[in-house]
């Protein structure tokens, strides 16, 4: 089932998300979902608050992006409760775009390499290390599940700059086309 995405002004990307407890059906109904909505909108990545869920649950799939990016060949994974155990290297700057944040791309600088703990939906633990742009969309995604959205990580002028655009999609002026969905106590001028 393809999911709204949920965007920026929804106060659920602003939550810091609960760990998962168990392996379960519905977690992989959720992630199966989760990839759907992900493709269908054009992704490569999308952590569960984006679909209004508070949870620590991660899907990625970079193969859009292999052809620039070799890193991202065969790079798809789920990721529950990730945690980041490294962090390394130089600070890149790049742009990044969001689902939560359509018609929007901004540089962001990030380290380039990380190593990163997780579970699959078999419960199997995982441990990986990833650079360039696989550990970009890792930790825009983890990101995700603090509450923290790659504008917080712009300059306050870049932010001022685009504060307009930030508004106009938290009021629900500025929707994508994909299913998307705005917080509730948006004010509809139209
Ligand atoms: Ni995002």
């Amino acid at each position: 089932m393809r999911l709204p995405v949920y965007l920026y002004g929804h106060p659920v990307l602003r939550r810091k998300c609960d760990n998962i407890e168990e392996p379960s059906d519905e977690l992989t109904a959720l992630v199966e979902d989760m990839f759907r909505t992900m493709y269908e909108s054009d992704g490569v990545g999308l952590a569960a608050p984006q679909i209004g869920k508070s949870i620590r649950l991660v899907v990625i799939d970079g193969q859009p992006v292999a052809d620039r990016c070799p890193e991202c060949e065969g790079l798809k994974l789920t990721l529950i409760n990730p945690e980041i155990e490294m962090l390394e290297g130089e600070q890149v700057t790049r742009p990044e775009g969001c689902l939560s944040l359509p018609g929007l791309s901004e540089d962001v600088k990030r380290v380039e390499r990380l190593r990163l703990t997780w579970r699959d939906t078999d419960w199997t633990e995982h441990t990986r290390e990833f650079e360039g742009f696989a550990a970009r969309i890792i930790l825009h995604e983890t990101d995700h599940l603090e509450g923290i959205l790659y504008v917080d990580r712009i300059s306050p002028i870049r932010k001022q700059l685009i504060r307009n655009k930030l508004n106009a999609i938290a009021r629900g002026d500025t929707m994508p086309d994909y299913p998307a969905r705005v917080a509730p106590t948006a004010r509809k001028r139209r």
